[in-house]
């Protein structure tokens, strides 16, 4: 399955390394070749000489040891050697030093020389309490948004003589997930598409220091914009102010208030396949912006707001024929009908309705539960999913409605 396929096996210093060579005779019965990676904590849970049998090579752990030329520059040239990293199991430690770009050892250099495009597996590995900590899931969060894909720890007896979540999965379930990664990818109806995607807040101008704003993360849209551009499209994205990196391969445009993002995205209409509207747009903004700040001199103050463009229905009633609009409808509660009205009054082809409860879903967390309205009237309601694997299914059924 992996014949000819150079895999980058990274492991660090949980008791789950383990079962780590039986991992590699997994890679290498299947074809690859397997270069181990070990940090030096890793070595006190499973044997150098184990892992180098089973690999048919040594292990390497420091950036300085090598002792030939052509060596001592290993560090660099394995980013181009690999067609793939494992960090199996990912220690809390390590995710904290591959999120934080820290590069002293072999292994977390490769995350760092690794080619761009290359597929990377985390699979974290710990004791429940350290798995839910907040450092460890901010470590999680920033290297997903690098691309990385996360293998879920399992639930189970733990080491530390608990029982929860944070085992690592066994060495066929990891295998299975990196093969599935080096799959070739299904042919997708983006591919050579081009796909313009709003993301994140807009920020509506009060006076000199002040805005009128929401609590959008723009987490939603770029993983949208990830996913598209994975599949082969050309993706342009429209985006307020967030502090989320460019998705690779992803033109990003930059905009503030509702009506910058309207200039922005206007130009891009003509010539794209599928609008998606996701940032939050506000629907209104002060009718007169006052230069410098405004001093308090009264007990009161009137705000007077004009409502601002939108920019998703713009581009709806002006579109061509076989050009895709797809938005978003938000709310705090209930809502579906709402979804819908938006879906018929602004002639969408799909509406991703979800809800804002300020934990699981909507603005600003990591995850998301979407409930999809097609024109054609289906309702597909998804799961509690993490915003990439909801960007993933949305696109699954808006490739559905592109024109064939
Ligand atoms: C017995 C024992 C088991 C450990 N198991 C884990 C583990 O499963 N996951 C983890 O994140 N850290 C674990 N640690 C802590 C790490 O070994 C420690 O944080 C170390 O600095 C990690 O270094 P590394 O990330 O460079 O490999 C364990 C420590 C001990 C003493």
């Amino acid at each position: 399955m992996l014949t000819g396929k150079n895999i980058l096996l990274g492991i660090s210093g949980g008791i789950a390394a383990y079962k780590t060579p039986h991992l590699v005779r997994l890679l290498k019965k299947s074809g690859a070749d397997v270069q181990v990676m070990a940090t030096d904590s890793a070595l006190k849970f499973v044997s150098e000489l184990s892992l180098a049998t089973v690999s048919n090579r040594s292990v390497l752990t420091d950036i300085f040891t090598a002792d030939t030329e052509g060596e001592r520059t290993r560090h660099i040239s394995l980013g181009e050697w690999a067609d793939a990293l494992v960090i199996a199991p990912a220690t809390a430690n390590t995710l904290a030093k591959l999120a934080g770009g820290l590069c002293d050892d072999m292994l977390s250099i490769s995350l760092i020389t690794l080619r761009p495009g290359k597929p990377v597996l985390l699979v974290p590995a710990m004791d429940g309490y350290m798995y839910d900590s907040p450092s460890v899931q901010r470590n999680l969060s920033v290297l997903k948004q690098q691309g990385c894909r996360v293998l879920e720890p399992e639930s189970g007896p733990l080491a530390s003589g608990q029982c929860g979540l944070g085992r690592m999965p066994e060495p066929e379930t990891i295998f299975e997930a990196l093969a599935e990664m080096l799959a070739a990818p299904e042919p997708s109806a983006l591919s050579g598409k081009t796909v313009v995607v709003t993301a994140g807040p807009t920020r509506e101008k009060i006076d000199g220091v002040r805005y009128l704003s929401n609590y959008s993360s723009g987490k939603m849209g770029f993983a949208i914009a990830a996913e598209a551009a994975r599949r082969g499209a050309t993706v342009h994205l429209v985006s307020g102010p967030v502090t989320l990196p460019t998705p690779p391969g992803v033109q990003r445009h930059d905009a503030e208030s509702a009506v910058e993002m309207l200039e922005a995205a206007r130009p891009l209409f003509a010539d794209c396949d599928l609008f998606i509207g996701a940032a939050a747009v506000a629907d209104y903004r002060p009718e007169t912006p006052v230069e410098g700040k405004i001093k308090k001199h009264d007990a009161e103050m009137e705000l007077r707001l004009v409502r601002n463009p939108d920019i998703l229905a713009e581009f709806s009633t002006n579109r061509k024929p076989g050009q895709l609009a797809v938005g978003f409808a938000l709310e705090t509660a209930g809502g579906i009908d709402y979804a819908r009205r938006k879906l018929t009054d602004k002639k969408l082809d799909l509406v991703a309705f979800n809800i804002y409860d300020g934990t699981t879903s909507g603005f600003e967390v990591d995850t998301n539960v979407l409930t999809l309205l097609d024109r054609d009237g289906a309702i597909t309601e998804l799961p509690l999913l993490s915003k990439e694997e909801a960007a993933e299914r949305l696109l699954d059924a808006i490739e559905l409605l592109l024109p064939r």
